[in-house]
């Protein structure tokens, strides 16, 4: 069994369990160190925003991972995250969601929980932080988000139990951890990403990074988890990073 060992690590409240824990792979932690906080007052997202994280509201957590497979399959983690992600949702809460390329967690348009990967190198080599929001109370989200986002309460009614969804998401993890490091496994990822985000083909898009803009329609995923997406030239642009979004079709003219 090639997966990971979980030590977990649980403060009141911290800056952001993503620094944390790099700091912490930094000092020598082994592969497995979870940190997690009722609050984060720094919490950070993709694209240098802000993750708001009120106390007891949501599940903040991350993971110490070195994973024992070729360096250009690394960018799959996010990939393998959300894939646990929904996994442990609709385990721990009965909850079904999509996944919005690369990993965000969303329950029909609006975002229930994200994820940021981040790399560090440590004197025994590089690791993988992964961070884990999930929104899991009302109290997760300002009125002026409400819009865009949602929490397993909004859904459900029922705010769960943190702790319960962090121990089904550490199982989950767990397993698909190990499936990724055998021959198979980066296919597997790949396959079952796409069995279950809704933008992984045949979905109009428009996806930016900052700097350039693009719009066509997804055409699946590249063997390191890129984004295929077809211009209305035909042409196959391969998107790394970027911010994915839905673009509907215009009303035909009358
Ligand atoms: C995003 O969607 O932009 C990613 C959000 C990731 C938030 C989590 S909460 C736990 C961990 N600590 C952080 O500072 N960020 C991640």
């Amino acid at each position: 069994m090639n997966s990971f060992q979980p030590k977990i690590l649980r403060f009141d409240s911290l800056p952001s369990t993503n620094t944390e824990a790099a700091r912490q792979a930094q000092e020598g932690a082994a592969e497995g160190l979870c940190v997690v906080a009722r609050e984060q007052t720094a919490g950070r997202g993709r694209l240098q925003r802000r993750w708001l994280s009120p106390a007891g509201a949501g599940l903040y957590f991350s993971i110490v991972l070195r994973p024992r497979v070729d360096a250009s399959l690394w960018s799959l983690m996010p990939l393998l995250a959300a894939l646990a992600v929904h996994e442990a949702l609709v385990e721990s809460c009965a909850v079904e969601t999509d996944i919005k390329w690369p990993n965000d967690i969303l329950f029909g348009e609006r975002k229930l929980c994200g994820i940021l990967a981040e790399t560090v190198d440590t004197e025994s080599g590089r690791a993988v932080v992964t961070g884990i929001g999930i929104n899991l109370s009302v109290a997760a989200l300002p009125p002026e988000l409400q819009e865009v986002a949602t929490s397993v309460e909004v859904i459900t009614g029922i705010a769960p139990d943190a702790e319960a969804v962090l121990q089904a998401l550490l199982r989950v993890l767990a397993r698909r951890y190990e499936t990724f490091q055998t021959d198979a496994g980066s296919g597997e990822i790949i396959c079952e990403w796409s069995a279950r985000s809704s933008y992984s083909y045949g979905k109009r898009v428009r996806v930016g990074n900052g700097t350039e803009t693009c719009e066509g329609v997804t055409r699946g995923l590249e063997p390191d988890g890129a984004l295929r997406v077809e211009t209305d030239l035909g042409e196959i642009k391969v998107v790394r990073a970027g911010d994915v979004t839905t673009v509907r079709p215009s009303a035909a003219p009358v």
